[in-house]
């Protein structure tokens, strides 16, 4: 059995099978390259997020606000809608998107990196969406959005904060701390010094100040929880040192980042005690909160998708073995031509199994070196027509692709 069996993929006939369907049987229909989405998929590993928060107590509402940026699929949005989610939305095309999917204005809220005048009156324009602000210098420009748009209606405001530490799978992913691990400065969030000085100037103009949010970074594994747990606590003393200055905050948001597997030996992050550990803190805290969120995007997602492509022939160049397919990293699945780190499994649906594998790279067809699924993997020899499924598709790869090349992005299809 393979680590990445599951109620989405199997093994038939030594053929890969996605739910009831062959991925040669999917292709003759749709063609390649194509992305296949499980909505069942989805919907369990929402339950696994639900379940591990379902010790909260009554009267603390846990919210699951789907980071959207993974994958903004309309069915996958309308899926998660109809158990309840709320969405975390990044730009006023993912507010619109949301609320086109039916989400309604109070369940939104928006985060924003570098946001303009403008960004902020498209958002302005849904009264119940709430404004996460991410640095102190968006204050006043909300405020000018705010004049110039004439609301009359209270806007409720969240602060993110950066509390100075932060984990993800790669430095690019890495979202709180004064710099990542290779260096860059990290733009996001409100300072710790800085984030009471933030409510009190909310306040003052007039603003409904209701959360405070984190977000420390993207993947984390096992070994990211002890930074995880920090974090958690941090959040609790700054809302304890809000309620002493007099903000009775309705929720605390402590972001995403839990990864699933990508790979055999990646250790899964601890959700259940995780979730347990926040749960304890927030309860013993007297915060009196309302609610508690959590923004997943690639536990959603991520092992819901696959990308399928075919061999159009096999070549050999010195030593070296390629699959070459009929598709391009950065038009599909960009992820391993950005992050160093990032892996995506690569199975050949036609052949999964046998007792002879080789050493192949699976080359894609865009003008760059990078341009590689996956390097040396070891696999049946793969020919001319077989068909090739990239896993994890499902998080950050059709939101992240491009036209490349002029080649298109290919279609998405949900079962
Ligand atoms: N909340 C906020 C404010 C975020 O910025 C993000 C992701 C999330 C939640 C969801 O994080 P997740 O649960 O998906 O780890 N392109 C990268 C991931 C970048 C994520 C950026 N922010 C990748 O392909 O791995």
């Amino acid at each position: 059995m393979s680590w990445w069996q599951d109620e989405f993929l199997n093994i038939k006939n030594n053929k890969l099978y996605l739910e009831e369907k062959s991925a040669e049987e999917i292709v003759r229909k749709y063609g390649t390259p194509v992305y296949i989405y499980s909505r069942k998929k989805i919907l369990n590993n929402l339950q696994n997020i639900q379940e591990a928060f379902s010790s909260a107590s009554p009267e603390l509402e846990v919210r699951i606000a789907y980071a959207m940026k993974a994958n903004p699929h309309p069915a996958i949005l309308k899926t998660l809608l109809k158990k309840g989610c709320w969405i975390d939305a990044v730009s006023p095309a993912e507010v619109k998107t949301a609320l086109k999917a039916g989400f309604p204005e109070y369940k939104i809220m928006f985060t924003g990196t570098s946001i303009s005048l403008k960004d902020f009156e498209r958002v302005l324009k849904h009264p119940e969406v709430t404004i996460n602000l991410d640095a102190y210098e968006q204050i006043e420009i909300l405020a000018e959005a705010r004049k110039k748009m004439r609301r009359k209606k209270p806007v409720r405001v969240s602060v993110r904060w950066n509390p100075g530490l932060g984990r993800g799978f790669s430095s690019k992913t890495v979202t709180a701390g004064e710099r990542s691990s290779d260096g860059t400065p990290i733009k996001f969030g409100v300072e710790e010094a800085s984030v009471i000085e933030a409510f009190k100037k909310l306040k003052k103009l007039g603003f409904e100040p209701v959360g405070l949010h984190q977000h420390l970074g993207s993947g984390w594994t096992e070994e990211d929880f002890p930074v995880a747990i920090k974090a958690v606590d941090r959040m609790i003393k700054k809302a304890r040192e809000l309620k002493k200055a007099g903000f009775n905050l309705e929720f605390l948001d402590f972001g995403g980042g839990f990864g699933p597997k990508y790979r055999a030996e990646q250790r899964l992050f601890p959700l259940a005690e995780y979730a347990a550990y926040i749960l304890d803190k927030v309860e013993s805290s007297k915060l009196d909160l309302k609610a508690i969120t959590v923004e997943p995007g690639k536990y959603l997602v991520a092992n819901a998708g696959v990308l399928l492509m075919k061999v159009e022939y096999v070549k050999k160049s010195y030593r070296n073995l390629f699959a070459c397919v009929n598709a391009g990293t950065y038009n599909t699945v960009p992820r391993p031509a950005i992050y160093e780190e990032a892996y995506h499994e690569i199975v050949n649906a036609s052949c999964v199994n046998g007792r002879q594998k080789t050493k192949i790279t699976v080359a894609g067809h865009l003008c760059e070196t990078g341009d590689v699924f996956g390097v040396e993997r070891l696999m049946p020899m793969p020919r001319r027509g077989h068909i090739m499924a990239v896993l994890m598709a499902g998080a950050y790869c059709h939101s992240m692709a491009s036209n490349f090349n002029l080649r298109p992005i290919p279609k998405e299809i949900i079962l």
